[in-house]
């Protein structure tokens, strides 16, 4: 063969190769990808582009096709099979990620795509750096049958070994339902776009048919109505470029696996910035509310809160802000709603979010302001004892730095769990406004001063004057500062510095669980 022969055969291989590259990178076709457009969403390589940082993206299995010839699929043979998968870096961070075309099957799920999204799994928990799954599925594919099934289960047992170990984020940008919804729900994080994402495990017209119920796909399982009724979606996007923009920002807050501490973002927010605003923020009047919002605003650097879960439970916060550059996961009672009670959906709330950050070594703020547990029948036959022991245990178990504020009320059970020293809170800090107290005056008074309220010739002026009596005596932090259950009473107008200082105090803190194969947290 001649040198120009030679270099001929060379080139034919090479644009073979492009050839069947550019085929893939088609997806479904002109046709198909208008459709997605109209319907306003991106395309699985446009959500991709926008996801990673500029040519970093190195796509994996790009010529990977189904081999089932069932139900005329040997007709239809897309290379990539339906989902784009491989590693890039977000913002300069390692990422392994799989992006669902609806345009190519639409997008459903099966041996060879099930296949591709464990391969880069499996390669993300040996090298330790966070998968983002890009959700825009019809779910299993019909025509491969229970090969599909089995596909999905090989995702769940992945999305569990992971779980803890790297970060999963999941964003559902079109269908989610059936079985297919439990990988996301496994996942870390899940980002919803508004409109045209939903998750549901059984559609409108079963419900229909079993529960007589008429809702849409959007009232059954939409984005606002898993983010706000059901929980199970952290965030909303108005768009696919809104939500992928909250994946990057919230990547910025996290370790790459649980082996890495979470990244140091230095800034100029003065450490020692006193916020003399704090002092007058928490009202005279126990019964007020006030927007824990705004503490965690003035006292995080930048007023930064990228705030998880906000449309869920808000009688409690939950989010991260950065703290003389650290990352740090808060956790706070919101006075604002519902007297910042807590119930059996913000104890579950608080509880993922402590065990996500003790997972990867995030340090846990906790802000405190709370009148106790919600109490009547709804919640005691919902079951607000387990689901409030979840919070109990989390923060018992959770072996991170733990800060704690109290602002105002730490009253009953709620004072033990919300991060009491007793269960291991590092350093506690109340304001002179806290109030550490079995219960409020006015329940107090009613039980202990019974008899003699009733025998008082003038019934509502005595109890009046016990309560006051008993908020001289018991509603403020000196008698749990007598005792060492606060480690200090702060000027609320210091407590950024306070809680700088006590971060960096505890940045080597090393606290470990006894030796077992896993606790048993009330489920
Ligand atoms: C094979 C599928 C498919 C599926 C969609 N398609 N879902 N092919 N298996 N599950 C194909 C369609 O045939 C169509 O192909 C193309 O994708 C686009 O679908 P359309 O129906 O035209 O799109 P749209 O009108 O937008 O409706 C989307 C949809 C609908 C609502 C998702 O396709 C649908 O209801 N699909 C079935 C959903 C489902 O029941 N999946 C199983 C869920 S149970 P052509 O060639 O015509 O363009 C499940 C179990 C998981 O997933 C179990 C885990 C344990």
């Amino acid at each position: 063969m001649t040198d120009q022969e030679n270099k001929q055969k060379i080139e034919e291989k090479i644009a073979k190769m492009y050839k069947l590259k550019g085929i893939a990178m088609q997806g479904g076709g002109d046709a198909r990808i208008d459709s997605q457009h109209a319907k306003g969403k991106l395309t699985a390589r446009e959500r991709v582009d926008l996801l990673c940082d500029n040519g970093t993206f190195r796509e994996m299995d790009m010529l990977v096709h189904h081999h089932a010839t069932q139900l005329g699929l040997d007709k239809t043979v897309p290379l990539g099979d339906g989902v784009v998968t491989g590693f890039a870096e977000v913002l300069g961070k390692k990422v392994y990620l799989f992006s669902q075309d609806f345009t190519v099957l639409g997008g459903s799920l099966a041996e060879m795509h099930g296949k591709k999204i464990c391969k880069i799994m499996d390669m993300a928990l040996k090298t330790g750096a966070p998968v983002i799954g890009l959700n825009d599925s019809g779910g299993a594919r019909v025509q491969e049958g229970v090969i599909s099934l089995g596909a999905y289960a090989e995702i769940f047992l992945r999305n569990t070994m992971a779980s803890g170990v790297v970060p999963q984020i999941s964003l559902i940008m079109g269908p989610c339902a059936g079985g297919a919804v439990y990988s996301p729900a496994i996942t870390d994080f899940v980002i919803m776009v508004k409109h045209t994402s939903y998750m549901f495990v059984t559609g409108p017209k079963v419900v229909k048919t079993v529960t007589h119920e008429e809702l849409s796909s959007e009232a059954l399982g939409g984005a606002e109505t898993h983010a706000s009724k059901s929980g199970v979606a952290h965030f909303v996007a108005e768009n696919d470029v809104e939500a992928i923009e909250i994946v990057r920002q919230l990547l910025t807050y996290l370790p790459s696996n649980n082996a890495e501490e979470p990244p140091f973002v230095p800034n100029n927010d003065p450490v020692n910035r006193a916020d003399e605003e704090l002092n007058y923020i928490v009202p005279a009047n126990p019964n007020q509310p006030y927007d824990m919002k705004d503490i965690i605003k003035i006292i995080a650097d930048k007023h930064e809160f990228f705030e998880v879960h906000k449309d869920y439970a808000q009688n409690i916060l939950v989010g991260f802000i950065r703290l003389g550059g650290r990352s740090i996961g808060v956790v706070a009672n919101q006075p604002a709603v519902l007297a910042g009670v807590l119930d059996i959906d913000a104890s579950k709330k608080a509880a993922r979010f402590i065990r996500f950050c003790d997972s990867f070594n995030i340090p846990l703020l906790t802000l405190e302001d709370v009148p106790g547990f919600l109490p009547g029948s709804d919640q005691e036959w919902r079951g607000i004892i387990t689901n409030g022991a979840k919070l109990l245990y989390s923060y018992c178990e959770a072996t991170v730095p733990k800060v704690t504020v109290i602002t105002r009320k730490a009253y009953g059970g709620a004072y033990d769990v919300m991060s009491s020293k007793h269960i291991r809170g590092d350093l506690n800090y109340a304001w002179p406004s806290a109030e550490l107290a079995v219960m409020g005056a006015k329940g107090a008074v009613e039980i202990i001063f019974k008899k003699e309220i009733e025998s008082s010739p003038e019934p509502s002026v005595r109890e009046a004057e016990l309560i006051d009596e008993y908020n001289e005596r018991f509603a403020n932090p000196y008698i749990a500062a007598s005792y060492g259950y606060i480690d200090d009473i702060i000027e609320p107008k210091h407590t950024r510095q306070m809680l700088i200082e006590a971060f960096s105090l505890l940045e080597n803190k090393v606290d470990k669980n006894p030796p077992r194969k896993h606790g048993n947290i009330p489920m």
